[in-house]
């Protein structure tokens, strides 16, 4: 992992956004537990995310659908056939890889060397192998070709490579056999289209519209070495939007168009968001790009938007035996809507909140590490801090708090020198310090200090709250 990234991961968890989970047992591989902060983080983003999803369109529904499912949803959906990784095994370090992985891998390594010829001719080879009948032999075919080595031990001595079925499985009831064996959801999107007639009918919906829904999700993720990046459980903020078929380019242009916009306005520099378009198209799609990050560790996918056909309404059609078509009241027509779907991961997105954050700035010969959270993103938005523990100055700090508390994560601190405790708040990201002094017991005014700048206004406490407002809707990320 890179520097930034491990800098990242330790202020995560010394500060109490991230921690492995059951750590006091040596830990979970891939799963993760959001501290005090990392949660007042993430309800942000989910917070955000159902304003502009549900609030801001009309002809969009919420929904929480369970995460167990009838397990003839996974067989319809095509995940228990096709949802599979393929793998690849080091003999020699017993280390396992996902083989397309690999390739992708081997591939940088040539640009790397200035072999762009070479790395073309190899990418090209491992488009095809991606898409041919037998996947997991081509893949093989190439690795064994091109020689190349285990990233780890270095070594040249494979396995075949096998498809991994990534759904967990479990029983429901006292008794383990295969009839009462159900998945844990690889994806909340299921949990959507099985309710696609229950949120129509009672949300009173016509074709267009959306059914969003944030829920976690779980694979088994064999590679799975990225801090919250990639895990075995984990977050998505889904959106179904079902649309007459012919119209779904439009709609998926317009979809891709709103889901970057959010992604910038959370306070992500464009520069450091593209686009990605499959090479490989899921069993269920007829288009779908990728929005990624540039992460430390390398550009990553943080969302899909996909063009799903009717490929899920019309299997759990056959495999229910329950329509799932829609009368088209403007035309007489019936028809199974086509799906346009934007897909984002929670935890990424948190990721992606903290590595665009983080800054060190030399300072009086010191480092300063600030997070540099938008204000609305924050996991506290305003400190208070009385300079001494006398005076009266507690009191004035804790009444401007129960002043905020309505509007604003505020956070009461009467501890330390006031230089540490403005250090303290600028690695949490908190965006704005009140400082209450000797001034303010005379004219009732206070010092507010700006995290970006290190500025500091004095003004009236009766002023305190626009200030803020005005502050925050006037942020701009750099
Ligand atoms: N319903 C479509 C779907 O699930 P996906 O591309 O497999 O599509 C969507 O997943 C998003 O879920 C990804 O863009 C990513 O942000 C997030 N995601 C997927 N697997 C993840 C994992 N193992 N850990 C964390 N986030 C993950």
């Amino acid at each position: 992992m890179s520097d930034l990234f491990d800098k990242i991961v330790s202020l995560s968890k010394r500060r109490g956004f991230i921690f492995q989970s059951s750590e006091i047992y040596g830990g979970l591989a891939a799963t993760y537990d959001y501290g005090p902060l990392g949660v007042e983080l993430k309800r942000n983003v989910t917070q955000r995310w159902w304003n502009s999803m549900v609030y801001q369109h009309h002809n969009v529904s919420g929904l929480d659908a369970a995460i167990m499912m009838h397990p003839t949803t996974w067989k319809a959906s095509g995940h228990v056939d096709a949802f599979n990784d393929p793998l690849i095994d080091d003999k020699t370090s017993k280390k396992r890889y996902r083989a397309d992985q690999l390739i992708e891998e081997y591939v940088e390594r040539l640009r790397r060397k200035g072999k762009e010829e070479k790395a073309d001719a190899v990418y090209e080879r491992l488009v095809e192998a991606l898409n041919a009948d037998d996947m997991a032999g081509a893949l093989y075919a190439l690795i064994m070709e091109e020689e190349i080595r285990s990233p780890d031990s270095g070594v040249f001595d494979w396995t075949e490579v096998r498809q991994f079925n990534l759904m967990f499985d479990t029983h429901v009831g006292p008794v383990s056999n295969g009839e009462n064996k159900i998945y844990l959801r690889p994806e909340t999107a299921q949990g959507i289209f099985v309710n696609f007639h229950n949120v129509r009918e009672t949300g009173r919906h016509q074709v267009p519209f959306g059914i969003a829904q944030i829920g976690k999700a779980f694979r088994n993720e064999i590679v799975a070495r990225q801090f919250i990046f990639r895990m075995r459980e984990f977050e998505q903020m889904e959106m179904q939007y079902f649309v007459k078929p012919g119209t779904q380019m439009e709609a998926f242009e317009s979809w891709r168009e709103k889901r970057m916009q959010w992604h910038i306005d959370n306070g992500v520099r464009p520069s450091k968001l593209r686009w990605h378009e499959h090479e490989k198209l899921a069993h269920y799609a007829d288009a779908a790009f990728d929005i990624q990050y540039e992460f430390p560790i390398g550009w990553q996918e943080i969302e899909g938007i996909h063009s799903r056909t009717d490929f899920d309404l019309k299997a759990h059609q056959e495999h229910s035996g329950k329509k799932m078509e829609y009368f088209d009241p403007q035309t007489n027509e019936k028809y199974l809507p086509y799906v346009v779907e934007t897909s984002a991961g929670l935890d990424r997105t948190v990721l992606t909140l903290l590595c665009e954050a983080y800054r060190e700035e030399e300072l009086d010969g010191d480092t300063r590490t600030l997070m540099k959270f938008h204000p609305k993103l924050a996991p506290i938005t305003v400190a208070l801090f009385p300079l001494v523990k006398k005076d009266g100055m507690p009191e004035i700090a804790h009444s401007i708090e129960e002043g905020l508390k309505e509007h604003f994560n505020a956070f009461y601190d009467e501890k330390g020198a006031i230089g540490r405790r403005y250090r303290r708040m600028d690695e949490v990201g908190t965006p704005f310090c009140i400082t209450v002094d000797g001034e303010s017991l005379e004219d009732q005014s206070v010092t507010i200090r700006d995290r970006d700048t290190m500025n500091q206004d004095r003004i009236p406490i009766d002023n305190v709250r626009t200030y803020l407002f005005d502050k925050i809707a006037g942020w701009k990320a750099e």
